[in-house]
């Protein structure tokens, strides 16, 4: 197929998801993992509940499928867009921070992204609940000021319709990635629309937040993520989503090694969402790369997709990479599936003070999603 703009839907008559999966070949050899140490601190930190400094073990191999058939029809570029709610809304931004609101709360944090000037007087940068300072002297709740007075580490939190908790973290972290909303709002459309019980596989799930939104729709879902904090969490948010009696299993173990088995075992999931770090280690020890493990994550996801699947959700941030890197991969692992991989940037907008303001576009992440149609 030439290159183009232009959409081009399903693929050769009677291929799904299933099909163009002949045979196997060798894998390029790995390049080498750089030591833990070694991690750029900003993306460390964004991997943050990981702490193991265990040996790695080899992640699970298997050699990548050559996929035949047509590359699914492109649409691109795709900028997603994040709605402002009464949950969260990006304020203001510059001079590499910005002012967020989530919630009842009002947070300054970094933002290297935000090159240009602050719209909004210092007044309301300052007159704010909690600024993350970034001192690497001291751990934990201790590198956020409390300027209004100290506060809880954890507060109430709601994103479509799901009640959670925002958290202070170690890594200027919040306990959500609220750019995140936009496939999450399309996955809760998906598994409504399909009148059916939806499969859910939630990747590199943080605090689970994705995951109650689908159970939430009335998926089952399976949540995997490598941190015991991070699923801990997850389950405190379950039981304050009123959610105690869906059907989520959560799981802790490294993302590879997880995928790997449900191979094996034939397990079959209608949606996939997967948001790796840069690097980031399972539970073991076990080594994520984004560079050197994607390709067989997404070829390994391929082999999880239903016959009657949804969608295949890739997000990927803290990379030197452009959307197209990630697109034509999802692409190439999609040959012969039909549908459509659409890819681009996921972004927040400057809402104001009383969020109806159209403001400048922060970029938080790169994605590609395929869909079957
Ligand atoms: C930034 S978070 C993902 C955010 C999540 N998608 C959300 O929007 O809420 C990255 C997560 O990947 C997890 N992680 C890192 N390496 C992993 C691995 N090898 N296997 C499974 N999870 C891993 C971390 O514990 C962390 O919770």
């Amino acid at each position: 197929m030439t290159k183009t703009t232009k959409m081009r839907r399903g693929g050769p008559p009677g291929s799904g998801p299933a099909s163009g999966r002949v045979e196997k070949r060798e894998r390029p050899r790995q390049a080498p993992v750089p030591a833990k140490d070694a991690r750029p601190k900003a993306v460390a930190e964004r991997n943050a509940p990981l702490k193991q400094e265990r040996a790695a073990p080899a992640a699970p191999e298997r050699p990548l499928m050559t996929r035949t058939g047509d590359t699914p029809a492109e649409r691109i570029p795709v900028i997603l867009e994040n709605q402002s709610s009464a949950g969260f809304r990006l304020i203001d931004s510059g001079a590499g921070e910005k002012l967020e609101q989530y919630g009842d709360y009002r947070v300054v944090r970094p933002e290297a992204q935000a090159l240009w000037q602050r719209s909004l007087p210092a007044r309301h940068w300052e007159h704010v609940d909690a600024v993350f300072t970034g001192d690497t002297d001291e751990d934990g709740m201790g590198r956020w000021r409390f300027p209004k007075g100290a506060l809880g580490e954890t507060w109430p939190m709601q994103l479509l319709d799901v009640d959670f908790h925002g958290r202070f973290t170690s890594f200027r972290h919040v306990g959500v990635f609220p750019e995140q909303q936009v496939h999450w709002d399309w996955m809760r459309q998906e598994i409504e629309k399909a009148k059916r019980p939806v499969k859910v596989l939630n990747l590199f799930g943080y605090t689970g937040v994705a995951s109650l939104i689908a159970a939430a729709a009335g998926a089952e879902v399976t949540h995997v993520d490598a941190s015991k904090k991070a699923i801990g969490w997850g389950r405190e948010n379950q039981a304050l989503a009123r959610l105690d009696k869906a059907p989520i299993r959560w799981i802790c173990d490294d993302a590879m090694k997880f995928i790997a088995r449900e191979e094996r075992r034939g397990n079959r999931y209608d949606i996939i969402l997967t948001d790796p770090p840069k690097f980031g280690r399972g539970p073991n020890g076990e080594v994520w790369h984004l560079f050197d493990h994607l390709p067989l994550m997404l070829d390994i996801g391929r082999e999880l997709l239903s016959d009657k699947a949804l969608g295949f959700v890739l997000t990927a941030y803290s990379i030197r990479a452009s959307f197209y890197s990630i697109h034509e991969l999802m692409r190439e692992t999609m040959r012969g599936a039909g549908g459509v991989v659409e890819s681009g940037e996921l972004i927040i907008r400057e809402s104001g003070l009383d969020g109806s303001e159209k403001g400048r576009a922060l970029s938080t992440s790169l994605f590609s999603r395929w869909v079957p149609a």
